[in-house]
C-alpha cells in the first residue's frame, strides 16, 4: 500500500499528464449495430447509504482499446495481455490536414518512419475529436491505407491510436446515405489484430503532444479493465512527456 501510494506520488511529482478521453454520456453516437451506453442510479445515498450505478454498453464504448480476438477468432483477449502492452512510447504524427473521407496513406508517415522503433505506439492526430458531438459528420474521418498497417507492424509498432471512431473507414450515416454506402473492409483491424497489436480509437487532445523536440519522448498508457475473455474495454487514455534518455519516473 505505502510503496503503490511513493510510487504514485514521485510520478506525479516528475510529470503532467495530458488526458486523452472522451467523456461518455448516452448523448454520443455509437457505432451502427452496436449497444448503446446507459449509465443509471442503482442506489442511492438517500435512500440506501451510499450511490452505486448499472452501467450498460458495448465494450468498444468511449475511448477504448481493441484486443486482437475483437478480429481474430483464436487472438489474445483483452485479460490476456499484460499491462505492460499498454504503457509505450508513442509517435503522434500530425494529419490533421486531411479532409472528410480522405485516405492517409504512407506519405504521411514515411517522413518520421525512421522514429517508429519496435514497441512504439503510433498515434494519429487528425483533429476529428472535434466533431465527437456529431451524429453524422464524426463518421465521416479520414482513415488509414491498409498497406500504412502493413508497414508499421513491419516496423516492429505494437499499437496504433487515433482520434477518430476507426482506422478504418466507417459507414455512410444520416439521412442522405445510401445502402452498403461506404462499407468498411476493416483492412486495418485486420493487420494491426492479426499481427497481435493493438488498437485504440476515440482519442482526444492528440494535439497537445505535437510539437515536442527531439529531446523529448511521449509516454502513452491506455491501461483497460481486465474483463475475462472480453475483445476490447473502455481505457482512461493518458499521456506525459519525459526526457529521452533520462531516468524512470517510477520508484523501484
Ligand atoms: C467509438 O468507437 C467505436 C468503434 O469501435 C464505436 O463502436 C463507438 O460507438 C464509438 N463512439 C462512442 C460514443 O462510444
Ligand atoms: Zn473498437
Amino acid at each position: 500500500m505505502r510503496k503503490a501510494s511513493l510510487m504514485a506520488e514521485t510520478f506525479l511529482m516528475g510529470a503532467t499528464l495530458i488526458d486523452l478521453t472522451q467523456p461518455v454520456d448516452w448523448k454520443v453516437p455509437v457505432y451502427p449495430g452496436d449497444p448503446p451506453f446507459s449509465s443509471q442510479q442503482f442506489c442511492s445515498v438517500d435512500k440506501d447509504g451510499y450511490s452505486v450505478h448499472a452501467l450498460s454498453c458495448s465494450s468498444h464504448v468511449g475511448t477504448h482499446i481493441d484486443a486482437p480476438s475483437h478480429f481474430i477468432a483464436d487472438g489474445a483477449t483483452i485479460d490476456q495481455l499484460l499491462p505492460s502492452a499498454f504503457i509505450l512510447p508513442a509517435l503522434v504524427l500530425d494529419v490533421s490536414h486531411k479532409k472528410d473521407r480522405e485516405c492517409i496513406s504512407w506519405d504521411s508517415v514515411e517522413p518520421v518512419a525512421d522514429r517508429i522503433c519496435p514497441g512504439t505506439a503510433v498515434l494519429f492526430h487528425t483533429g476529428w475529436s472535434r466533431h465527437w458531438d456529431d451524429a453524422t459528420r464524426y463518421f465521416d474521418h479520414p482513415w488509414l491505407a491498409a498497406d500504412v498497417a502493413e508497414r508499421l507492424v513491419a516496423l516492429g509498432a505494437r499499437l496504433i491510436g487515433t482520434d477518430t471512431m476507426s482506422p478504418d473507414q466507417s459507414p455512410m450515416v444520416g439521412p442522405s446515405a445510401g445502402d452498403g454506402d461506404c462499407a468498411p473492409d476493416f483492412g486495418v483491424h485486420r493487420t494491426i489484430l492479426g499481427a497481435g497489436g493493438l488498437i485504440v480509437e476515440n482519442l482526444t487532445n492528440l494535439d497537445s503532444l505535437l510539437g515536442t523536440g527531439p529531446d523529448t519522448e511521449v509516454i502513452v498508457s491506455v491501461l483497460p479493465l481486465r474483463i475475462a475473455g472480453c475483445d476490447g474495454s473502455p481505457v482512461r487514455a493518458v499521456a506525459w512527456l519525459q526526457s529521452r534518455g533520462g531516468g524512470s519516473l517510477f520508484v523501484t
